[in-house]
């Protein structure tokens, strides 16, 4: 039977007896409905109280008697109780309020609040702290789960690791309530383990450690790939790898997992508490699928990586096997010795004093290294000719533009820098091979090379004549301005020479 305390004569029973007939009915009701039900003066001093419900009150043993209910409340509750008692007061209504009570605050009840006499005020309150319980996981979860979205919108957008692990550390310690966290990579040469992120350390003690698989708590989880748990640190730390003032950090309890990925160990994932850590269902999941998510990112980050490498090493065998072939095209053409390396030069000097951009400027000096590349496959009688061409050898010689990019279209890569092979010939007022464009429907890159082209060409010697002077050739070019050549790469063309001094010499 519930316990009844009693302190005025003007007891709820009592009042529940003014309405005749009711006392065992409604007693019953509110017994069957409440958790607490208080009888109370009008500022809010516990008349009377009774617990329905065994466990609250033995957990609650005469602690509400005589008291004002207000100081049952933490402060901020209480203020809003008395709002309630006034409203109450004046209107009559029945108010509804959720409170807990102090100290624990551990149990929550939901109650109404109205008048029953002019003196006194009725609570009941029903418990409801399994709800809030439920409410607050339930909050705890969908911040989690929001936390779990953003790491992956995170790894999806392939941000920089080490910020990514610490965007990842940063959600354990708010989530996770621990103090500090650390990340350690597998460095796959040297088999040890390197601190990569950190947070909450006060030390930098283990910042710069170097751990051997099996070594230090990091190298054990690392080599036996297997999480591990253990609650006071103190009793461990004697014989370990621990670093020189690991012990200042204080940490009680510790909890590492492996990061593997793809059956690889990848690194460890660490947490570290100063007080015990409260291992639940929940928070151990959200730990487990934090640590996937870091060992996808880390995967991720080296996939990354790797195909950086290898395309840049990609990227420097295609380079040299280019200049293989230019080199061996100059080598047939024994007059043509170091003229791919000079249009190269002039080429890639007139891009750059007329603003071309850095990305295109290595597709340009590509386009200019292959521009004759087609020669390979005009015959040697054509193509060492010591005399003029007749028109059939002339019409075989034009080919060499296409006859490029039938060999080079294959090759994707160098799709941008076909220009120059292509279109080198062309001719500014629309004469030239093998489209006959003109102006500016001719590639610039291909406007520029042009100049450089036959600048190189006429001071050489070639099968067909003599070498001419710089001074005839530089005039030459000036000749053609606007004919040959686009009048503003001639301008240009005109200050580099003067700057390098080529005019100089005859
Ligand atoms: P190349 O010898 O490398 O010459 C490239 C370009 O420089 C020529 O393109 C032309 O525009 C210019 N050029 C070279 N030499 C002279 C020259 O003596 N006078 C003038 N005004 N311009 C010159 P083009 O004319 O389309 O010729 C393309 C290629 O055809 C030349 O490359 C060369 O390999 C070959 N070729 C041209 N003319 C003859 C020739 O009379 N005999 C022989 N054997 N080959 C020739
Ligand atoms: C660690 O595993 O976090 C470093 C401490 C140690 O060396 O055991
Ligand atoms: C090649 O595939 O050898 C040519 C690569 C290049 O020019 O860039
Ligand atoms: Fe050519």
């Amino acid at each position: 039977m519930p316990r009844v305390h009693r302190v005025a004569d003007d007891t709820l029973e009592n009042q529940l007896h003014y309405l005749p007939g009711t006392v065992s009915r409604l007693g019953g009701i509110l017994q069957a409905f409440a958790d607490l039900t208080v009888l109370l003066d009008l500022d809010g001093t516990v008349l009377e109280y009774r617990f329905d419900t065994p466990h609250l009150q033995n957990r609650f043993p005469d602690l509400l008697l005589n008291r004002r209910f207000q100081n049952l409340l933490s402060s901020e509750v209480a203020l809003r109780f008395d709002r309630q008692l006034l409203q109450v007061r004046e209107s009559g209504e029945l108010l509804a309020f959720e409170f807990s009570l102090q100290p624990s605050e551990e149990q929550w009840f939901d109650a109404r609040i109205g008048l029953c006499s002019d003196s006194q005020l009725v609570l009941v309150a029903r418990e409801i702290t399994d709800h809030k319980r439920l409410e607050s996981k339930l909050g705890q979860q969908v911040r989690r789960l929001a936390a779990l979205r953003s790491i992956d919108l995170a790894i999806a957008s392939g941000l920089d690791l080490k910020l990514l692990l610490s965007i990842l550390l940063d959600q354990v310690a708010n989530l996770l309530h621990v103090d500090a966290g650390s990340i350690w990579l597998v460095n796959p040469e040297t088999n040890q383990l390197a601190f990569s992120s950190g947070m909450g350390f006060n030390t930098n003690a283990v910042q710069s450690a170097r751990l051997r698989l099996g070594e230090g708590l990091a190298g054990q989880v690392a080599l036996e790939r297997k999480s591990m748990i253990i609650p006071d640190l103190r009793l461990n730390i004697a014989g370990s790898a621990y670093p020189p003032h690991f012990a200042d950090e204080q940490f009680l309890a510790y909890y590492g997992l492996p990061l593997v990925a793809k059956g690889k160990t990848l690194g460890v994932f660490e947490i570290y508490n100063r007080a015990p850590l409260r291992l639940d269902a929940d928070w151990v999941e959200f730990l487990n699928v934090l640590s996937g998510q870091a060992a996808i990112a880390i995967d991720n980050a080296i996939l990354f990586q790797d195909l950086q490498r290898s395309n840049v090493e990609l990227s420097l065998a295609y380079d040299a096997t280019i200049e293989g072939w230019a080199r061996t095209l100059d080598l047939r053409d024994r007059g043509a010795k170091g003229h791919t390396s000079r249009v190269v030069d002039i080429t890639t000097q007139l891009a750059l004093s007329m603003g071309v951009e850095k990305d295109s400027l290595i597709h340009v000096r590509r386009g200019a290294i292959l521009h004759d590349i087609g020669k390979v496959a005009i015959p040697d009688e054509i193509l060492f000719k010591p005399g003029p061409l007749t028109d059939a050898e002339w019409q075989i010689m034009q080919q060499h533009p296409t006859l490029a990019v039938n060999l080079l279209a294959p090759i994707s890569y160098l799709a941008p820098a076909l220009d120059i092979p292509r279109w080198h010939h062309e001719r500014w007022d629309g004469s030239g091979y093998p489209e006959r464009l003109r102006g500016e429907q001719i590639p610039f890159a291909a406007r520029l090379f042009a100049i450089a082209d036959v600048y190189d060409a006429l001071v050489s010697d070639r099968p067909y004549r003599k070498a001419w002077s710089q001074t005839d050739a530089i005039q030459y070019i000036e000749s053609q301005s606007g004919k040959q050549f686009d009048p503003r790469v001639v301008v240009e063309f005109m200050k580099l020479t003067t700057s390098n001094g080529y005019a100089a010499s005859r």
